[in-house]
């Protein structure tokens, strides 16, 4: 007969590889804290039902407690053959408390005790990536603060097209990281569903409470049916697509501070403490945080994709395949915890270089369409004005000048509309600020940009804090308003 938890039909043990192949121990480890925390309140609720006596109750959850302690001083030996996170717990209960501990896994299957898992630890990390999210915002907002009128060209096919602020320019990222922090808030919502009491796949013959579960362990909703929660990966592929999108958020960034940080461009400095050098190149800086990030996108979108279709064409209810949730599902929390946290601190970092910005926008023809606006305001139908601006265009780059360098009797010759007004209105402060339209890049749309991203953290930071409230943690979990064993005995 094989030794294993499930042994009882078996006249042979595990093959050692198929064994090694199939144990997930080495990573659903980390799932420790929420597979205790959701025993501790299955305990409670089969004793509230009166499935187990409240003496068994109490000697499983001080059982967990100490092996919550165990793991957590880093004392605690974990298995292989005992395949995973759940066995190996259950096991080491039972080793320390006898009977009881094997009286536990009652109205329980692992299918939808790891389910509650995962739905309780992507809770969790979700709000750890919404405060990191939040975070880089706020570097955004702050450096565009301290840069607030500072112009730059702005471009479209990487070419010079208007000038903006650079405050405009990092505002766009701000926003964009706004969505991302609704994204994980949703994928939060659909992570607080609680499975557990599903069994297997087709409910509990026991009298369970899956209120009382969910209740104790802040579930907003239950799954409605047995089976999709133990199969559901939904949650999982929203949060990764989620995760996708901020790492595609950071991989652009990443590729404009690349460029800023060129010789070429020179728009920015990054910190030293941020950058490396070459060991054969002596004068190599390197911005190497935007490359990697950039560069881990692909692992993100890849655990995506792979979830999908992990997922794709798999018949309910459990099936070994979903397993293979969890490695992606952790990488990608990793990688984004890191690369948020970095970028933060890499744009908190960078030198904004003012007067070199502020010579691209002085040298160049990104005023061109300011020039055709100003004919058309002056009455000529706009096709006409770009036309005239465009064989301006072609004439300064004859002479290799720009637009303000003709003289008004030049400009004339083109057009009899100019007048002296014209160089006022083709500088890059005026381009600037004519762009008042809610939205665009003028000083004062810019202001009220900024306002509204302080509103915005403000938000975030409530919705933050009402989410960590409802955080679970198994050393503390609240068991009080269950009635006492002697009710259900
Ligand atoms: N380690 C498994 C997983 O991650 C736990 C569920 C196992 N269930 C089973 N019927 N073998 O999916």
């Amino acid at each position: 007969m094989s030794d294993a938890l499930w042994g009882g039909r078996f006249t042979k043990t595990t093959d050692e590889m198929v064994n090694d192949f199939q144990a997930s121990i080495s990573f659903d480890r980390r799932l420790y804290r929420e597979d205790i925390a959701g025993s501790i309140a299955h305990a409670a609720m089969l004793a509230k039902t009166g499935i187990i006596t409240g003496e068994d109750r109490d000697a499983i959850v001080s059982g967990l407690r100490d092996i919550l302690g165990q793991i957590d001083r880093g004392e605690f030996d974990f298995s292989v053959t005992l395949e995973d996170i759940h066995l190996n717990i259950e096991k080491r209960l039972t080793d320390a408390i006898g009977a009881a501990g094997g009286r536990l896994h009652t109205a329980r299957s692992r299918n939808d005790q790891v389910a509650l898992d995962t739905h309780m630890y992507l809770r969790r990390e979700i709000v750890g990536l919404m405060e990191l999210i939040r975070d880089l915002q706020q570097a955004l907002l702050e450096t565009a603060d301290r840069h607030k009128e500072v112009i730059m060209p702005g471009y479209t096919h990487l070419q010079r097209a208007q000038p903006v602020l650079f405050s405009h320019h990092l505002m766009a990222y701000f926003f964009m990281l706004g969505r991302d922090f609704e994204r994980l808030e949703g994928a939060y919502r659909r992570a607080d569903i609680m499975p557990l009491g599903a069994g297997a796949l087709a409910g509990t013959t026991f009298p369970i409470d899956r209120e009382y579960v969910a209740g104790s362990l802040n579930f907003d909703r239950i799954y409605a049916n047995s089976m999709d929660a133990v199969s559901d990966r939904d949650y999982a592929l929203e949060f990764l697509s989620a995760a996708a999108i901020v790492m595609v958020h950071l991989s652009r960034l990443s590729e404009e501070i690349c460029l800023w940080a060129t010789k070429e461009f020179s728009f920015i400095e990054l910190d030293d403490a941020h950058c490396t050098g070459s060991s054969i190149m002596p004068q190599k800086k390197n911005p190497d945080v935007s490359e990697l990030v950039r560069g881990k996108t692909g692992r993100v979108t890849g655990h995506l994709m792979a979830l999908l279709t992990v997922v794709k064409g798999l018949p309910l209810a459990y099936n070994k395949d979903l397993q293979e949730d969890k490695e992606g599902l952790f990488d990608t929390i990793d990688t984004l915890k890191f690369s948020l946290t970095v970028y933060a601190a890499l744009i908190r970092g960078m030198k904004v270089r003012e007067d070199v910005m502020k010579r691209a926008v002085t040298e160049d023809f990104s005023n061109a369409t300011d020039l055709a606006d100003y004919l058309a305001r002056k009455g000529l139908p706009f096709r006409q004005a770009h036309a005239v601006a465009g064989a301006a265009v072609a004439r300064a780059i004859e002479r290799g000048v720009y637009l303000a360098d003709f003289t008004l009797e030049e400009l004339k010759e083109l057009s009899p509309l100019f007048a002296e007004d014209i160089y006022e209105a083709i500088s890059p402060e005026t381009c600037v600020r004519l762009r008042n339209s809610l939205g665009g890049t003028g000083y004062d749309s810019v202001k009220r940009q900024l306002a509204d991203g302080v509103k915005l953290l403000s938000e975030e930071a409530a919705a933050i804090s009402r989410l960590s409230l409802r955080q679970i943690d198994p050393a503390t979990l609240d068991l009080n308003g269950q009635p006492e064993p002697d009710q259900t005995e």
